[in-house]
C-alpha cells in the first residue's frame, strides 16, 4: 500500500497518483507536525514511538515523565501535549472500563480538534462497553480515525503486571478455562503505525487478535517451556484474587479493575479470533510461542539477572 509519505516524495519527483492532493496535504502534516503519542512510554506506545521515529517522523511522547508532561488526571497538561500536533495515537491509562474514561477521552478529542489535529488513531479494548463508548467518541469527531480493538497483550506476562507472578514461579488468576488469542504489542504497533502514516485505515474499525486461543493456563505453560523454569499456574476464585492483590499491595482502584477484567471480559465473550491485523498489514499476527521465545531470549524472565532489582 502506497503510504502518503511515500506520495509526498513522488509528488515531489513530479509522478504523484491522481487523487495526490490529499494524500501530500496528509503527509505534509504527519512530516512537519508531530504525533502526540498517548502512552508513548508503554507497551503499544513506546514501540509505535520508536517505528514513527525510526521513519524520520516528528513524535512528542505523551506521558508524566517526560516533558511537557501529560496526564490524564491533570487537564492543564493537555494543551502543551497537543500544541502543533497533527494527529495523536490515543492510549487512555489504566484502561477505557474506569469511571470518567470516555469523557476525558471526549474532553481530549474536542480540545485536540479544535487545536487543529486531523487524525486519531484509538487503541480500544474488545468486549468492554466503556470502550466502544469511546470508540463512538473518537468515530463522531468528524477527523479521520482508525480504531484498534485488541485482545489481551502477550506483553502483560513481560512488561506488566503479570511479570512478577512469572518470575515467582506461580501465577495465580480467576481465569478460568476462558480461551483469549493474545496479541503481541509489535502487532499492535505496526497496524497503529499504518493507520497513523498511510490512507488506506481512515475509518476502519481494526478488532486485532493473535493467531491461536490460549487459556492462561497454556500461556503460562509456553512461558514454562521457553524458559525452561517450573512456572505454575493456579486457578483461585475473584474474591482469593483481590485478597492476594491487596496483600501484595496493589491500589484499591487496580484491584477493581483486575477483578472487573477478569469477571466481565474474559466471560468467554473474546473467546474468538478476528482479522484485524491480517486486514490492516496483510499479514498473519505473530503466535505465542514466537514471543515466549524471543522475550525469554531477551532475559525479562531472567530470575538471577533480577535478584535485587525488584
Ligand atoms: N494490556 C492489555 O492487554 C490491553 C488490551 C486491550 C486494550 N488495552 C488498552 O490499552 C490501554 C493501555 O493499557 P496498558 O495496560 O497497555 O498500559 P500501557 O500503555 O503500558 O500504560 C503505561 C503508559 O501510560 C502512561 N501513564 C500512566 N498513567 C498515566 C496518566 N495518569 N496520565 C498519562 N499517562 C499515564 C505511562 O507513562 P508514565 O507512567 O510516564 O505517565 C505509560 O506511557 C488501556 O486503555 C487499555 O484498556 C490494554
Amino acid at each position: 500500500m502506497i503510504t502518503a509519505i511515500e506520495n509526498l516524495q513522488a509528488n515531489r519527483n513530479g509522478n504523484a497518483s491522481d487523487d495526490g492532493e490529499t494524500r501530500v496535504s496528509a503527509a505534509n502534516t504527519l512530516l512537519v507536525r508531530p504525533t502526540l503519542v498517548l502512552g508513548g512510554t508503554g507497551k503499544t506506545g513506546h514501540r509505535v514511538v520508536e517505528r514513527l521515529t525510526g521513519r524520520g517522523l516528528p513524535v512528542r511522547v505523551g506521558s508524566r515523565s517526560v516533558e511537557p508532561p501529560f496526564d490524564w488526571e491533570d487537564r492543564a497538561t493537555w494543551e502543551p501535549a497537543l500544541s502543533g500536533a497533527g494527529s495523536v495515537y490515543l492510549t487512555y491509562y489504566p484502561d477505557l472500563a474506569v469511571p470518567g474514561a470516555v469523557d476525558a477521552v471526549g474532553s481530549l478529542v474536542d480540545l485536540a480538534i479544535a487545536r487543529g489535529v486531523q487524525r486519531l488513531v484509538l487503541l480500544s479494548g474488545r468486549g468492554e462497553d466503556e470502550a466502544q463508548r469511546a470508540e463512538e467518541v473518537v468515530q463522531a469527531s468528524g477527523v479521520d480515525w482508525t480504531i484498534v480493538r485488541s485482545s489481551w497483550f502477550n506483553q502483560n506476562f513481560s512488561e506488566n503486571y503479570l511479570r512478577d507472578p512469572v518470575l515467582d514461579g506461580e501465577v495465580l488468576l480467576p481465569a478460568g478455562g476462558v480461551r483469549e488469542p493474545f496479541i503481541d504489542a509489535d502487532d499492535i504497533a505496526d497496524v497503529a503505525v499504518a493507520a497513523l502514516t498511510e490512507e488506506g485505515h481512515v475509518g476502519r474499525v481494526y478488532e486485532v487478535t493473535g493467531p491461536r486461543l490460549l487459556t492462561f493456563a497454556d500461556a503460562v505453560a509456553e512461558i514454562a517451556a521457553a524458559t525452561g523454569r517450573e512456572i505454575r499456574y493456579v486457578q483461585v476464585s475473584p474474591e482469593q484474587y483481590a485478597s492476594a492483590l491487596t496483600e501484595h499491595g496493589v491500589p484499591a482502584e487496580f484491584v477493581w479493575l483486575l477483578n472487573y477484567l477478569f469477571a466481565t471480559v474474559l466471560d468467554g465473550r473474546n473467546a474468538h479470533k478476528a482479522d484485524g491485523v491480517q486486514r490492516a498489514l496483510g499479514r498473519e499476527p505473530r503466535d505465542f510461542s514466537d514471543y515466549a521465545r524471543d522475550a525469554a531470549a531477551a532475559g525479562v524472565w531472567d530470575v538471577r539477572a533480577l535478584v535485587g532489582a525488584r
